[in-house]
């Protein structure tokens, strides 16, 4: 006779997911509907700046200090045990190989101990995702604008899994821009928040900027003209002047905030969708989301966007991803591997 399960007593109704693909150790837990129930992170900001960037073994070093301890907090603050877990997550790729590896084996570790399922998530589906969560759910068909630290795409989706890729960048990534003008001009890092800061007391037309492929009808970026431009100005200008950096930071701003902007909407209008979703680290940007909401209500677009805490990176979009695909009845073998190029979509020219 088969085991009967009583659906009323079981408690296993919780996924945990961690997160550690760069220089963030986070974990967090939410409800099998996605919900959010914790979330922790231990960032290492502090510990990379005197690099000037992110050190791998440094971060993966300062992962396992940490993850063991996250994972305590996050049970504790749900009010569960890991007996309530259903089934364990992690960021498997893309990202650091060294880090990634810390938060997959403590998911795996966890998941062999509890005999539970594991699931392997792109750390791309989750920032993907993200503009979802809380009560902009359900996930919905939209084209969401990943912009974070190394990547921006455009990208169409369709439902959970599938996914179109609609433009992405050539060269820099619109957070990598940030980061690296902002050292150029001597902030320390990251970048991005530090630019964004200063912005709000700047002229956004006090420079011209290049911006490139906006020419309405180019759904590919290209940030690296940005970063040439400003360096042929830097002999120009008196950093030393603060009105000088922040006009110089509202205008770089201004040219990275347009670019993402128009181009989302002329995917949104390309592909009819009236739904758009803006993901990643620069999306925290205040430019960036007040140039959103006047553009999209001026083209009756619907736009979601994440709570600044859930922009950077975090594990609550790992676990609102997990549970859209456990959900799915998906779960990953033990076997799954990290891969720090892992990609959100298959290009189709390398689909056998
Ligand atoms: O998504 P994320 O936390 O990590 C990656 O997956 O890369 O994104 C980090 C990026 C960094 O380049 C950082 O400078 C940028 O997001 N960022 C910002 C802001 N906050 C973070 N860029 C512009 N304005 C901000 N407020
Ligand atoms: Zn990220």
């Amino acid at each position: 006779m088969g085991v009967v399960v009583n659906r009323e007593l079981r408690t296993e109704n919780y996924l945990l997911a961690l997160e550690s693909s760069c220089d963030e150790t986070a974990a967090a837990v939410c409800d099998l509907a996605g919900n959010l129930k914790a979330s922790r992170i231990a960032s290492q900001i502090e510990i990379h700046r005197q690099y000037g960037g992110v050190v791998p073994e440094v971060a993966s070093r300062n992962h396992i200090l940490h993850v063991r301890s996250l994972v305590e907090e996050v049970l504790a603050e749900a009010g569960i045990t890991l007996k309530d877990v259903a089934a364990f997550a992690a960021t498997s790729g893309p990202g650091l190989v060294s880090s990634l590896l810390i938060g997959t084996s403590m998911a795996k570790a966890l998941a062999v101990a509890e005999g539970k399922p594991f699931l392997a998530v792109n750390h791309m589906e989750g920032h993907l995702l993200s503009p979802f969560m809380g009560s902009n759910g359900p996930v919905r068909p939209c084209v969401g604008l990943i912009v974070s630290g190394g990547h921006t795409m455009l990208v169409h989706v369709k439902s959970i899994g599938q996914y179109e890729l609609l433009g992405r960048t050539r060269d820099d990534a619109a957070g990598e821009a940030f980061d690296k003008v902002a050292k150029m001009i001597g902030l320390p890092y990251p970048g991005g928040p530090e630019i964004d800061k200063l912005a709000a007391k700047g002229d956004p037309t006090a420079l011209d900027f290049p911006r490139s492929f906006l020419d309405g009808k180019s759904l590919e970026f290209s940030f690296s003209g940005l970063k040439t431009a400003v360096l042929y100005e830097l002999p120009r200008l008196d950093l030393k002047n603060e009105q000088t950096l922040a006009d110089v930071c509202a205008s770089v701003q201004a040219a990275i905030v347009e670019v993402l902007v128009e181009k989302l909407v002329l995917a949104a209008q390309r592909t009819k969708n009236r739904t758009v979703a803006v993901s990643g680290g620069v999306s925290c940007n205040r430019g960036l989301r007040a140039a959103l909401k006047a553009r999209c209500e001026k083209a009756g677009l619907e736009l979601l966007l994440a709570e600044p805490a859930l922009c950077t990176d975090n594990a609550g979009m790992i676990a609102f991803a997990a549970a859209q695909r456990f959900k799915l009845g998906q779960s990953s073998p033990l076997e799954a591997e990290v891969d720090p190029n892992l990609p959100l979509v298959v290009p189709r020219a390398s689909i056998a």
